[in-house]
């Protein structure tokens, strides 16, 4: 059978990564996928050509992309380019032209899913968004299939990864706010505009999907609470660690009385807790489940090949759907397009 043709949109971090996991483990994912997976195409602002290869031509984001996105032989578009527009314009393109959609952009499913996710069901193509929250952690697979029998109760979790890394390395040794930040961004792991990594807005968006996914209720990414770590200070940090505790940057989400809670900020937790000795990029995040009681995931939260895992498990999810007829498929989220509506604030 011949490769599944992907356009691949944006070759930054995360899709320099997506290129080089599917070259390095061709075969294991065309055997797990039922088919090959080729990028036949690719447009990019910008990429590093020692980094990528293999691939024929790179168009520009613009013309070129949206070219990929009504080109007829590509059968399933990844969006890694980031931020609103054009990744909104062209995800719904892509999505109007019958094409399936993996995205890592975890801004655009936040703010635009609901709409994203209503033209997807109408077209009855996939929008996979694995990569959208927790780097390299199958947590969008495990709230909606692992955990499927599952009322959930809250989940809470470390979801930014660079301010994990931030906060271990003012912690451990003592290093300046604005020099781990910077190297964060060096490292790939930091928003292209950071502010969205220390005002805990990246945080929002991944906790935003979660309790969308956990509870069933629309995105609603405007009503989660929202603090970053950008005014904790060495003191903090030193006066925390003195009592027993560690700062970390948390975002939780459950049900209350008055509808479902969402709020990330930075929190004192006990050291002899598990998710305070969560380090340097890593992300956990613990989801407790009536059934099954609490449940902790632990991973690589940001970075080019963690990403770029969850990246190339969706494409693999969307080949294998290819033959499914459409009405069988995971739905993108539990809820349907008439409870947009009612939502209490
Ligand atoms: N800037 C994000 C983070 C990248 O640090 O977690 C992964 O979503």
């Amino acid at each position: 059978m011949k490769p599944v043709k992907v356009g691949l949109l944006g070759l930054g971090t995360v899709g320099g990564g997506t290129v080089t996991v599917l070259a390095r483990n061709a075969v294991e994912i065309s055997r797990r996928a039922g088919r090959g997976i080729e990028i036949s195409h690719a447009a990019a602002r910008a990429y590093d050509p020692d980094r990528i290869q293999g691939l024929d031509r790179i168009g520009r984001i613009g013309d070129d992309a949206f070219a990929i996105v009504n080109d007829p032989d590509v059968q399933i578009v990844v969006e890694l380019i980031g931020g609103y527009s054009p990744a909104r314009e062209l995800v719904l393109q892509a999505i109007a032209n019958g094409k399936h959609v993996v995205t890592a952009n975890k801004a655009l499913i936040a703010t635009h899913g609901n709409e994203i996710f209503a033209a997807a069901r109408d077209r009855g193509v996939m929008v996979g968004f694995e990569a959208a929250v927790a780097g390299g952690i199958p947590i969008i697979k495990a709230l909606r299939e692992g955990l499927a029998a599952n009322h959930i109760e809250w989940i809470a979790g470390i979801i930014n990864g660079t301010g994990n890394f931030i906060l271990t390395e003012m912690r451990d040794k003592q290093r300046d706010f604005a020099d781990v930040l910077a190297e964060a961004q060096a490292l790939g792991y930091a928003e292209a505009d950071p502010t969205f990594d220390i005002e805990g807005i990246d945080a929002a968006h991944k906790l935003t999907i979660l309790s969308s996914l956990a509870f069933g209720v629309p995105l609603r990414f405007e009503h989660c609470f929202t603090e970053g770590i950008a005014k904790v200070g060495a003191l903090d940090v030193a006066y925390a660690a003195e009592l027993g505790y560690r700062i970390k940057h948390l975002g939780i989400t459950r049900r209350s009385a008055g509808g479902i809670e969402l709020r990330v900020h930075p929190t004192l937790i006990p050291e002899r807790r598990l998710i305070a000795n969560v380090d340097g990029v890593m992300n956990a995040v613990l989801v407790k489940g009536d059934a099954v009681g609490p449940t902790l995931y632990y991973g690589a939260g940001a970075g080019a090949l963690p990403t770029a895992s969850a990246v190339v498990a969706d494409l693999v999810d969307v080949v294998r759907t290819l033959t499914t007829d459409p009405s069988n498929r995971v739905p993108h989220l539990a809820f349907q397009p008439d409870e947009l509506a009612d939502i209490p604030s």
